[in-house]
């Protein structure tokens, strides 16, 4: 179906004040991409590109979407495009995956559906070899109701990092003024009740990604992302949540699998192997030999429930919080792996915490002894040794030492690697009645620790060494804000313990490449490509209305090129391959175009192959 745009545009706008009317962020200059655009799960040759479209009524037909990834800002150089369908089955989310791609290289994108652009988005690819330095941004919950996402868009606006770590606690489950509400920012949850059906998930993920500084940082940088509980329930394993109970929510299972159908459709993650596990997101990220990056899921995979610590059963070697499979996948994978540094990303804090003797938090892995014990162990046989763990959920700030048998302040080096805990974004602390003096005096191995601020951590990695910078937000309860420096600690290789470092790492000037645009490209005169059956794979550059044909040197030079519009009338001069070559060297000018649908075919020895050509 056609729209005129002034059309579609009142449409959208009927439907988003019908649908999301609790939203005041909408921004109607995205249309009909209100959600933005991101990226994510970059590897060496490949990423995940993400964007949803709002459909213009409820007539439930897929929408037809193309895309494009170029290595600048204007995307006049294209080296991938293609297209896709967005699908009401999928709550019209697209998700391609490109392959094929340079490693250690920035990358812009854009999608283009009912005649609007997206925003552009920037990504990067991983590198293969030869990295003398990563620098990862890592955060956690994300609770809409307790502030603005300033930290987010401290992130966007530095520009100094090469990908986003999300711990979990993306979006929060609880109903309007739940958990973390605050009355003085007045920021509620849409839908209104407690999220526990596919619809609920869905709306929730949709309102927390019409946030105007959530759209800005995935807008910058690809995601590396995992779940923690409240993507789907607080405190959650894999048989429950504290948070649900089955007498009024239903079956534990149906609200898992609607949480985790949200999550793939709405996030720029790549989707569980079909053949295997479905609702598996433990994976792996390499850059070059330099990191490993492995991200846990301690939640929902294999986790057994928490139990009191004064349990019989608390010290039970069956109990895990990673369950069978996915303890063997990391412990393998640790033995094998020849990488400078070994990175967990997962969910709770691993080093203890204490006081009085006795577990404060059994959510966290020290709820779960014999499991962290055999973590430890393949910590051990790793065998570069150099192991750090990325940690959330707990809303403040810590650096910790992870203490074997024997570590004390004086023999630090009775550690078994160091763990990096970044703040909330917004979520409220839940350890007011500690202090920092408190807790530093039962559990020698904590560094730093600091729970009086919202903001995230800078990690920058280089052969020798590995740094932590914590940075907060002076503020989440105005949308101005100052970002602020706290500290820095660090590890050297084959240390495995702490020390401060006097500054915050910098990145190096010439790694620094251009953010990607704040609007959308102004809707003007347009070429957009689609592949049909007999595909001839084009490159159209709008900017100067030439159409680049892929290795058009291998074909015949005797062999043709025509165009000819819908009903087989030539619309411009045919021109042999060799001198399309010498012309352009590779490509044809359609200037001469009016808007229309048009064939591009080549033509010779080899047959003939085709696709379809649309002139805005
Ligand atoms: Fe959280």
């Amino acid at each position: 179906m056609k729209f005129t745009v002034s059309r579609l545009a009142l449409q959208v706008l009927l439907l988003c004040c019908s649908l999301l009317s609790a939203i005041a962020q909408t921004d109607t200059s995205l249309i009909p991409f209100y959600h933005g655009v991101a990226s994510g799960d970059p590897a060496s040759n490949r990423v995940m590109l993400w964007t949803r479209v709002t459909p213009p009524n409820n007539s439930g037909s897929d929408i037809q979407v193309t895309w494009r990834l170029a290595t600048d800002t204007g995307l006049t150089n294209i080296v991938k495009s293609g297209s896709i369908k967005a699908k009401s089955v999928k709550d019209y989310t697209v998700l391609v995956t490109v392959n094929g791609l340079q490693p250690n290289q920035w990358y812009y994108y854009q999608f283009t559906a009912l005649s609007r652009n997206s925003l552009t988005g920037r990504t990067r690819t991983l590198p293969t070899t030869g990295v003398d330095s990563i620098r990862l941004a890592v955060v956690s919950c994300t609770n809409y109701q307790s502030g603005y996402f300033n930290v987010y868009r401290s992130i966007a606006d530095r520009n100094d990092i090469d990908a986003i770590v999300h711990l979990g606690d993306f979006i929060y489950e609880y109903g309007k003024f739940g958990f973390g509400y605050d009355s003085t920012v007045n920021r509620v949850h849409d839908p209104k009740l407690e999220t526990i059906t596919l619809a609920d998930y869905r709306r929730r993920h949709a309102q927390y990604r019409l946030d105007e500084d959530a759209r800005k940082m995935l807008q910058q940088y690809p995601l590396i992302a995992v779940w923690d509980d409240h993507e789907v329930a607080n405190d959650a394993w894999m048989g429950g949540a504290d948070n649900h109970d089955p007498a009024t929510e239903g079956d534990w299972n149906t609200r898992l699998a609607a949480a985790k159908q949200a999550y793939f459709e709405w996030m720029p993650v790549k989707k569980p192997d079909p053949t295997g596990d479905p609702g598996r997101i433990y994976r792996q990220f390499k850059f070059g030999n330099l990191i490993r990056l492995d991200m846990l899921d301690t939640r929902l995979q294999g986790r057994t429930e928490q139990l009191a610590a004064s349990s019989p059963s608390f010290n039970d070697t069956a109990r895990t919080m990673m369950g069978l499979d996915q303890r063997q996948w990391l412990t393998d994978d640790l033995k094998s792996s020849t990488a400078k540094w070994n990175i967990l990303g997962q969910q709770v804090m691993v080093a203890p915490m204490v006081a009085f003797g006795a577990v404060l938090n059994i959510d966290q892995w020290d709820g779960y002894p014999a499991e962290r014990n055999r973590l430890f162990s393949a910590f051990a046989q790793n065998n570069t040794k150099n192991m750090v763990v990325l940690t959330g959920d707990i809303h403040s700030a810590w650096a910790n030492d992870l203490p074997l048998s024997g570590y004390s302040s004086s023999n630090r080096s009775a550690s078994a690697g160091v763990e990096f805990v970044c703040p909330s974004v917004t979520s409220p602390n839940p350890l007011s009645n500690l202090t920092p003096a408190l807790i530093k005096l039962f559990n020698t191995h904590v560094r730093y620790v600091d729970l009086s601020y919202y903001g995230y951590t800078v990690i920058d990695i280089n052969k020798n060494r590995l740094q932590g910078d914590w940075y907060g937000v002076s503020t989440i309860k105005a949308k101005s804000f100052v970002t602020q420096y706290k500290q820095s600690w660090y590890v050297n290789t084959g240390e495995k313990y702490l020390r401060q470092a006097a500054a915050a790492s910098v990145r190096s000037a010439n790694r620094i490449v251009l953010p990607a645009p704040s609007q959308p490209q102004p809707v003007g005169p347009r070429l957009e490509y689609v592949p049909v059956e007999s595909r001839l794979d084009l490159y159209p550059v709008p900017s100067s209305c030439w159409v680049y044909i892929d290795q058009l040197e291998e074909y015949l030079p005797e062999d043709m090129i025509q165009v000819t519009d819908m009903n087989g009338r030539m619309v411009l001069p045919a021109i042999t391959v060799g001198q399309a070559i010498q012309l352009s060297a590779s490509g044809i000018d359609v200037s001469a175009l009016s808007p229309g649908v048009y064939i591009v075919t080549v033509s010779g020895g080899d047959g003939i192959r085709s696709s379809r050509l649309i002139r805005y």
